[in-house]
């Protein structure tokens, strides 16, 4: 039986961009690609899964003359990122069924979205349909596969479990996309290491809609098992201020190959 999918994002749209750790950096990925290339003609990138669109708008600001496209399957997502800009084009779509032409971009992005997808062998399978040859797919996902210390889900491990299952392995994300036709296919695996004030996360993973499809992604008993828990622990004399935690996020990039 398919479960249904782990976040509706039409609902929570409007509180997607209120969490601080969005990130609104530019992608180190796509401006390295750019010094590699060194292109004479203004490029060419899409975000798939663009969301609420703050990945093309720092990348844009970063490369003037940037012809940006951003496609999501959640209207209400789009129209978030519509209000910051008329200069990319918005499209609503299935990540697995690009509305775009063979070849049409040199770039293509798709970060923290991968884990959604029902079709994600199809999903790769057009990223690279979608690029010009010489183009460059950069995925970036978190990877529970070497994060299972993650407070997230030392506290609701229900979490790791459903994940394990969602987020495929980068590894096999790679063998999929050297099928798929990439070359140059490259897993690079980043470990976060930080502390956390324990009061300030309890507040954090209350807001359980729009924290991360973590929290969404577990039925509710488990998410009240794991407050019940974290609420004890912070009201116990013995709760530490700070704790530690560790996060390894997965980036994997390929290329499509020149003279096809
Ligand atoms: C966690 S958000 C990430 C958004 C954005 N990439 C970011 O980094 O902020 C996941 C996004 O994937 C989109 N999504 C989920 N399944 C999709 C699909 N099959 N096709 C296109 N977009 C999808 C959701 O609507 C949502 O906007």
């Amino acid at each position: 039986m398919s479960r249904p999918p782990r976040v509706n994002y039409d609902q929570i749209a409007h509180l997607y961009d209120s969490q601080p750790y969005r990130s609104r950096a530019v992608d180190r990925e796509f401006l390295s690609f750019l010094r590699e290339r060194g292109m004479d003609r203004p490029p060419t990138a899409l975000d798939i899964a663009c969301g609420t669109g703050n990945q093309l708008v720092a990348n844009r600001a970063a490369a003037p003359g940037l012809i940006a496209f951003g496609v999501d399957r959640s209207l209400g997502m789009l129209r978030q990122a519509a209000a910051k800009t008329e200069e990319i084009g918005w499209l609503q779509a299935d990540s697995a069924a690009l509305p775009f032409a063979a070849g049409s971009f040199d770039f293509a992005g798709c970060q923290y979205a991968f884990h959604h997808f029902r079709d994600k062998a199809g999903m790769l399978r057009e990223a690279y349909r979608v690029l010009r040859p010489g183009g460059r797919f950069v995925l970036r996902n978190l990877c529970p596969q070497h994060s299972e210390d993650w407070l997230y889900y030392r506290y609701f491990p229900e979490a790791f479990i459903v994940d394990l299952l969602d987020f495929w392995p980068p590894d096999a994300i790679a063998a999929i996309m050297e099928g798929a036709g990439f070359a140059a296919v490259e897993v690079k695996l980043e470990h976060l290491r930080f502390d956390v004030d324990f009061a300030e996360w309890l507040e954090i993973v209350r807001r359980r809609r729009d924290t991360c499809s973590q929290l969404q992604a577990i039925s509710d008993e488990a998410y009240a098992a794991g407050i019940r828990r974290l609420e004890a622990e912070v009201a116990g004399a013995t709760a530490p201020v700070a704790r530690a935690d560790h996060l390894c996020m997965a980036t994997i990039r390929g290329d499509k190959p020149t003279g096809i």
